[in-house]
């Protein structure tokens, strides 16, 4: 049974993915490192100092401690130049709508997202108060694919994992959410997201009588 649902944020309810790709790739050209959509796939789910981590070893690169947080804050500052002008209307179609329909039938709702940005974002997107429980990259101490966030946000809602459902559109927040013990529904490909027990392209016309279909499939 579900009684709760946890989203991830960046490229779940917003596009912001698009965004952290765009500040990543200039710090990369600026390092002299290739960084490819497909190398981004990659840094999905994957915290700030890791995502830069990643990009040092594709270009064989080493940087001392302080310049790694140097060049970390840059992309931050590019990033956040995106997020500031950012407008509700970049909601993904149809989150919202969803979120509040399984709201209303009693089910749960928490954010579960590795971003440190996430107060700001929900700001922005005016959504600061849709969400049951909000854990974010200020609480967490390890990084998804470690289940931390998905399990603080079903302790803050006192639901079981097995009683939950993740929605993920990272590899390694898909490997989060089943090291977790919950159901995880991917939000987009279905060969990136192949750990998913399924995987659906966005929330654009998915209601909660079809979350529930696809459990009753399962069943069959
Ligand atoms: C995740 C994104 O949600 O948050 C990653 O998928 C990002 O791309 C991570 O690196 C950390 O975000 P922030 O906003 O703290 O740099
Ligand atoms: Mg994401």
């Amino acid at each position: 049974k579900i009684k709760a649902c946890l989203f991830d944020l960046d490229g779940v309810i917003v596009d912001t993915a698009k965004y952290h790709f765009l500040a990543w790739k200039k710090l990369a050209d600026e390092l002299g490192i290739s960084f490819s959509e497909e190398n981004n796939e990659l840094l999905k789910g994957v915290s700030r100092m890791q995502s830069l981590e990643i990009i040092l070893n594709l270009g064989k690169k080493t940087l001392t401690d302080d310049e790694k947080l140097r060049f970390a804050d840059k992309k931050n500052q590019v990033y956040l130049d995106q997020i500031y002008r950012m407008k509700a209307d970049e909601l993904l179609p149809g989150a919202k709508e969803f979120i509040e329909e399984i709201k209303q039938s009693g089910i749960k709702v928490a954010l579960g997202s590795a971003s440190k940005n996430a107060p700001l974002i929900l700001q922005q997107l005016e959504i600061e108060d849709m969400f049951d429980a909000i854990v974010d990259g200020n609480e967490v101490t390890e990084a998804k694919p470690d289940p931390e966030v998905f399990l603080k946000g079903a302790s803050a809602l006192q639901v079981e994992p097995q009683n939950c459902v993740v929605f993920e559109d990272a590899i390694a927040g898909v490997e989060a959410a089943k090291n977790a013990g919950m159901v995880c529904i991917g939000i987009g490909d279905p060969a990136t997201l192949s750990q998913a027990d399924h995987v659906i392209p966005g929330f654009e016309g998915f209601r909660l009588s079809n979350l529930i279909n696809l459990f009753e499939d399962d069943n069959e």
